[in-house]
């Protein structure tokens, strides 16, 4: 089996979208492997506290950028590892920013690939799920093609997507750029934002605050959660280790939304009652990857379910 290489000294990584909640923690793994991580954020979702956090580490350097924009002139500098992490994720952000959503994975993620050229760098793509829809095949592997409505609430994301995974693999195939694409499964952890609207940041926060957990349609519909410290390593064996076709990334456990509040309840030994309320239109109603792929490379993930709720309900406590 091949193995991950223990010390990123002198590599040098780009990471787009450095304030956010995943990539945070990718540019502090590869900190804390000895590489220089430099950081491009505008911060539409991101959050300042995340570059103080890695500005303690001095092979840490940052610029404040639109991606789509402009990318800084990095001509002091040869990138080894170009991540294209750069995306808000989080469905309240389809209705408020769908524009930028799209710019950012079509014209930034090309940005970044012409860059990847220029340097001779690897690239990674962090695609998602999403790209299946709302899939007829379960559970979803990576050679489906996926069930997305064009024209749904859901698609500016989507298929924002779908277009940042065609642009890559068309730089693979016309110039060669050592790529790699990523479709990340729902993940969890600290540095979330307590009101991004997603299941477990919903459901803690409701439950940390004694209020009722409001839950869409009758919770039979499925989730995965993988908890961020196990995404990180599975997009470091992927970047390492894989090769340019899709990797799907996540923990394929798998919970009824109703089983996943029950959990929660459980687990923080809350009094919240469940409210039930209309499910959004394309909701997608069974989530959970095939990770045979990335398993192969020697991922496993590590972290239960109710290890990672206590650690992420710790972090929205110290939020209060
Ligand atoms: N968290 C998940 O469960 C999940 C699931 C599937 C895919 N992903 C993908 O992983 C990546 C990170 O997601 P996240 O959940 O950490 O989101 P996030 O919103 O916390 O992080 C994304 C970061 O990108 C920045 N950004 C957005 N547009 C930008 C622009 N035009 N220029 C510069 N910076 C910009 C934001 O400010 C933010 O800091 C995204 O590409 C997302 O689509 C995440």
């Amino acid at each position: 089996m091949m193995k991950l290489p223990e010390s990123m000294e002198g590599k040098t990584v780009l990471i787009a979208g450095s304030a956010g909640f995943v990539p945070s923690h990718m540019a502090e793994l590869y900190l804390k492997k000895g590489a220089k991580v430099h950081g491009l954020d505008n911060f539409i979702t991101g959050s300042k506290s995340n570059i103080e956090l890695l500005s303690k580490y001095e092979n840490f350097t940052f610029t404040e950028c639109n991606i789509y924009e402009g990318l800084p002139d990095f001509k002091d500098v040869k990138f080894d590892y170009i991540l294209s992490l750069a995306s808000p994720a989080s469905p309240i952000d389809f209705k408020i920013i769908p524009l930028e959503i799209m710019r950012v994975n079509s014209e930034g993620t090309m940005k970044l690939l012409e860059l990847a050229k220029d340097h001779g760098a690897r690239f990674l793509e962090a695609s998602t799920s999403e790209v299946y829809g709302d899939p007829e095949i379960h559970p979803q592997v990576e050679s489906y093609v996926g069930h997305v409505n064009p024209i749904g609430p859901r698609s500016c994301y989507d298929e924002a997507k779908r277009y940042a995974e065609a642009i890559t693999m068309t730089y693979k195939t016309k110039y060669n750029v050592d790529t790699r694409i990523i479709r990340i499964f729902n993940t969890y952890g600290p540095r979330m934002r307590p009101d991004d609207g997603r299941v477990i940041p919903n459901f803690v926060n409701q439950v940390l605050k004694g209020d009722d957990i409001t839950i869409y349609g009758d919770g039979s519909q499925t989730r995965s959660f993988c908890y961020v410290s196990d995404l990180v390593n599975a997009i470091d064996h992927v970047l390492m280790l894989g090769d340019h076709m899709p990797y799907n990334i996540g923990n394929p456990d798998e919970y009824t939304i109703k089983d996943c509040a029950a959990l929660i309840l459980d687990s923080l030994g809350g009094k919240s009652e469940l409210s039930f309320s209309e499910l959004p239109k394309d909701d997608p109603k069974r989530r959970r990857p095939d990770i045979s792929r990335v398993m192969k490379l020697g991922y496993l993930p590590k972290v239960t379910f109710a290890e990672g709720l206590v650690a992420t309900s710790e972090y929205f406590k110290s939020l209060m």
